[in-house]
């Protein structure tokens, strides 16, 4: 019960890696808000949890989304202690990798909508005296990669910097805010070339574990980052991607 009377809203939880995550920390203890725009497979994650889970439409570009997601966290659980900013959109589907539509959808879900997240979640936290926010970046973040839209690699490094930025303007107030990157995982929903068994099966060559990461992998990580487990770490970020990026 390593999430005991916590309280938490994962953003793009109906899928994934924030349905793993959903799953983990209501088995440790957590009460959850499943937040995406996909309702009924959200609906049927937060059913399938039970009364320690309830779905709430959000979709992350919308200010007013966000902030009836927070309140409803609010009403349902009485606080708000955990924000995990996982909602995302791929940039290896598009044809054209110099679209101006392209840049401005990904960087409206993958940066502005982790802006506009923690924008209305800080108050809560404060409010309940302090708490944790966890964003899903990537090694994309990091590193430059091959075939997909550069608004891919610039939202999640805007996701890295503004981790460290929370970091340090809210260590006061109690709040931690740190970042997790996974490398090759199960493919994303909107994935197009990283979805490719070809593309996946290069990528294996240069990954020294030789193999794709499974999601809990990446919820253990979220997990330790959300609990009091990690209480001295802030502006932090955890590489879950197999030694990827170690070489
Ligand atoms: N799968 C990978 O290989 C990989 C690698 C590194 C990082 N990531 C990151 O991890 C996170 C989770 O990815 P995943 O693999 O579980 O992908 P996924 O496609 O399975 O899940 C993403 C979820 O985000 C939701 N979403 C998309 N746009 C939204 C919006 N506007 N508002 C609310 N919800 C929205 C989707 O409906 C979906 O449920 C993403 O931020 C992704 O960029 C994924």
């Amino acid at each position: 019960m390593r999430l005991q009377g916590k309280v938490a809203i994962i953003s793009g939880a109906a899928s994934g890696m924030g349905a793993a995550t959903a799953r983990m920390f209501a088995r440790e203890g957590a009460k959850v808000l499943i937040a995406d725009v996909l309702d009924p497979q959200g609906t049927d994650i937060a059913t399938s949890i039970g009364p320690a889970a309830r779905y709430e439409h959000l979709d992350v570009t919308s200010e007013p989304d966000w902030a009836a997601t927070v309140a409803a966290a609010q009403r349902h659980f009485g606080k708000l202690d955990i924000l995990v900013n996982n909602a995302g959109i791929s940039g290896s589907a598009e044809q054209d990798l110099y679209s101006t539509d392209a840049w401005n959808r990904i960087m409206g879900v993958n940066a502005t909508g982790v802006f506009f997240g923690m924008k209305h979640a800080i108050p809560a936290l404060k409010a309940a005296g302090g708490g944790s926010i966890v964003n899903l970046s990537s090694i994309a973040g990091i590193i430059g990669s091959e075939g997909i839209h550069m608004a891919y690699n610039a939202s999640k490094a805007a996701v890295r910097l503004m981790t460290k930025s929370v970091a340090v303007q809210h260590a006061r107030d109690g709040i931690r805010c740190n970042s997790v990157h996974p490398g090759v995982m199960p493919a994303m929903r909107t994935s197009g070339r990283t979805a490719d068994p070809m593309v996946r099966a290069e990528r294996m060559k240069v990954i020294p574990m030789r193999r794709p990461g499974e999601v809990d992998e990446v919820a253990y990580a979220v997990l330790f980052l959300a609990s009091d487990e990690s209480s001295y770490i802030t502006g932090s970020e955890i590489h879950v991607d197999g030694g990827a990026i170690a070489i």
